[in-house]
């Protein structure tokens, strides 16, 4: 830490923040008697907290979001200049950094055109819901209007996209959830459906054959669209089995499905590639992101578009709702474009594909090591620097770990100064899944001391 702060003025920080701060995802009663964990500072892959205490951050500001690390001055200094310039205007006119972000942003999407502005993934995911909601009524009286969504996958924390939430814990309590939206079973091999037969084919083309029994029974003139997670993030870093892609873009071509790829957490590097479905050869007719996008330094989200979706809110200028009737108020912050465009600068300049792509393999390297060593790791995930180590407490019958297990082994790596991420409050009784999604920037070093401490946390939990 820099030395800027002395202890009165954290002991005031951590104070305020027991009166009046509501954290997310967290039960509040333990604050009664303990602090909250505040953080003060961020450089590079590296935090400090009110004690002092120095952490390596495996987990990207903990939800996958700061992949270029912390501390850009360049990108602070983009923020500045262009904060000084022109902080908003809503987005009925266009700015600097909005034109100039979203023409480098589609020369990494090669079939992709249009790109609308927002603040968060879910807010992202909703503009696409509302796309595929007004294609319904333009192309037949609004029937065709049904959005599929998959088992164990997460779109955000709205209602809306909480009713196409495949994480059943959260949405436990906050119904009744919007209609409209039906559920596909998940693609996760390691905990195949029991109605899969190996004998009858791949694991991953009969999971994409269930989406198509879902359009069949729900009647594929009702359903418009199909929103899937590249690579599952927080229902267990869940990657799809071989032929699953392509049999589930064959599905949506026979039944003029749009497909919907939310690359909330792959997009913009995470995987290894600019966003995730360019790792699966997808075609995808929108595709939403949002954390990576400007690495936490500004709030930005995009949902991007064919031109052949594009075209459909404009080829009929005569009627008076042929277009896309949305506001995102925040959407026009100049702030989000000019630290994304700084973002992808870095990332090209400093190779950090490249180098999430060799570290993801150490990584997951390493991860395969362990499982040799500790029993309790049934299954290692992942694609990139984006991976997850699944904790049974049986190998055999993949009895899940309990959470207070789980919390256990968070808190050992925490001890020995490592943050990492765990499923957390998604799938009941499922919360099983080690999370890990270090910055593009990780060093050999960085990922061998992540690794080095999940052993020794597994060691102490449940012994070596
Ligand atoms: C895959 C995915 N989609 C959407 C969201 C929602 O994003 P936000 O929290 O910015 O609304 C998240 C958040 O974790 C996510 O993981």
């Amino acid at each position: 830490m820099d030395g800027t702060f002395n202890q009165n003025d954290i002991r005031h920080i951590v104070d305020a923040d027991k009166a009046h701060v509501w954290h997310h995802l967290i039960q509040h009663k333990q604050f009664e008697t303990n602090d909250p964990r505040v953080i003060l500072e961020g450089k590079g892959m590296r935090v400090w907290d009110q004690n002092g205490k120095e952490y390596l951050d495996a987990v990207s500001g903990g939800v996958w979001t700061v992949n270029v690390g912390y501390g850009r001055e360049s990108i602070a200094k983009a923020v500045y200049d262009q904060l000084m310039k022109l902080c908003y205007f809503a987005q009925s006119a266009g700015s600097i950094p909005g034109s100039l972000y979203s023409e480098k942003l589609i020369s990494k999407m090669p079939g992709m055109a249009r790109v609308y502005y927002t603040n968060s993934g879910s807010e992202a995911n909703e503009k696409a819901f509302k796309m595929i909601r007004q294609i319904a009524h333009k192309k037949n009286g609004g029937k065709k209007h049904k959005i599929l969504f998959r088992d164990r996958d997460y779109h955000g924390g709205t209602l809306a996209t909480m009713s196409a939430g495949g994480q059943d814990e959260r949405a436990m309590q906050y119904g009744p959830l919007a209609p409209g939206f039906v559920r596909v079973p998940h693609c996760m091999e390691y905990r195949a459906q029991p109605e899969w037969d190996p004998s009858q084919g791949s694991y991953g083309e009969w999971a994409a054959d269930q989406i198509e029994q879902v359009i069949l029974r729900e009647g594929p003139d009702t359903v418009g669209g199909l929103c899937l997670e590249p690579v599952t993030a927080g229902g267990g870093v869940i990657t799809p089995p071989d032929g699953y892609w392509e049999r589930v873009q064959e599905i949506c071509r026979k039944y003029d499905i749009l497909l919907h790829i939310d690359e909330v957490v792959c997009g913009i590097g995470r995987t290894g590639t600019w966003f995730g479905y360019q790792q699966y050869g997808i075609k995808p007719d929108f595709v939403t992101m949002a954390k990576g996008v400007a690495s936490g330094y500004a709030a930005i989200a995009c949902c991007v578009t064919t031109e052949a979706v594009f075209e459909m809110f404009k080829d009929d200028a005569s009627d008076p709702m042929n277009y896309f009737r949305d506001i995102s108020t925040f959407g026009g912050c100049t702030a989000g474009p000019a630290a994304a465009l700084e973002n992808m600068r870095i990332i090209e300049e400093e190779n950090l594909l490249e180098n999430c792509t060799a570290m993801g393999e150490r990584m997951m390297g390493n991860l395969r090591a362990l499982m040799d060593k500790h029993e309790v790791i049934g299954d290692v995930r992942g694609k990139g620097l984006f991976l997850g180590a699944e904790l049974v407490a049986d190998r055999t019958t993949k009895e899940p770990v309990s959470e207070k297990q789980m919390a256990q082994v968070s808190a050992e790596c925490g001890a020995q100064g490592v943050i990492i991420g765990m499923s957390n409050r998604s799938v009941p009784g499922l919360n099983n899944v080690l999370c890990f999604s270090p910055a593009l920037i990780a060093t050999r070093d960085d990922i061998d001391r992540i690794t080095d401490a999940v052993d020794v946390a597994l060691g102490r939990v449940f012994g070596a």
